[in-house]
């Protein structure tokens, strides 16, 4: 029961059949494409920032899986100690262009502020504690939206650098914001940045 829940959150009703439960004809190109293109690894090694969007608007449907991808990350004691603004008024778009150092691919077709919400987080821990939970909820979440929406053939850009009191001023809230997530169908496809070596990267000790 549980698990269906899950799906119906993740592939809303009318494109369920479509995506699962799906049996895989291994004679089937287009079917191994589909795989390749959403396996995850594929995903996280092919996402790149984008700060060019289409002029398109993205469809309902990608949005509710951005939406269910964001509710499943993990979070301190299952809490869920943060909160998304989907903001959809090109209004409000345009004052967190200003909130966020005037860049200005922040007015982007999709628009999500991340907030954090320690008040959710019901651990018997010191608020320095549950604010540091709240703020790596919000950020885990944001980050599992983001790959959700390159999976779904969509980019974007994250943006950490706000001014605090604007951007809750433009959305309307007394939560503090951790990131703002700019969403939409890239201009050009730009291929990942070269990261760091991992020998470099990983500390064993
Ligand atoms: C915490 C954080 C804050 C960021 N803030 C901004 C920002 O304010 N503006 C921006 O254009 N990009 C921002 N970025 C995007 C980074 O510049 C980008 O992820 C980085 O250059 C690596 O490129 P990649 O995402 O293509 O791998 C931020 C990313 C993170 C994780």
């Amino acid at each position: 029961m549980e698990d269906n829940r899950i799906l119906d959150r993740m592939f809303p009703s009318d494109i369920l059949p479509k995506v699962y439960p799906k049996e895989f004809d291994p004679q089937d190109k287009s079917e191994a494409d589909d795989i390749l293109n959403s396996n995850i690894f594929n995903v996280m090694l092919n996402r790149r920032s984008q700060r060019k969007f289409e002029d398109k608007e993205i469809e309902p449907w990608k949005l509710d899986i951005i939406f269910a991808a964001a509710d499943t990350a993990p979070t301190a004691g299952g809490f869920q100690g943060f909160e998304i603004f989907h903001v959809t008024k090109s209004e409000t778009k345009q004052q967190l262009v200003k909130g966020a150092n005037n860049q200005p691919y922040v007015n982007a077709p999709l628009v999500l502020v991340f907030c954090i919400n320690p008040a959710r987080i019901k651990l018997k821990f010191d608020s320095t504690i549950l604010h540091k939970f709240s703020i790596q909820d919000a950020t885990l979440a944001a980050g599992y939206a983001q790959l959700a929406a390159h999976a779904l053939a969509l980019s974007s850009i994250w943006i950490g650098m706000i001014n605090e009191n604007m951007v809750k001023e433009s959305i309307g809230t007394n939560l503090q914001p951790s990131s703002i997530l700019c969403i939409g169908y890239p201009k050009k496809i730009l291929l990942p940045k070269p990261k760091r070596n991992l020998t470099d990267l990983i500390h064993t000790i």
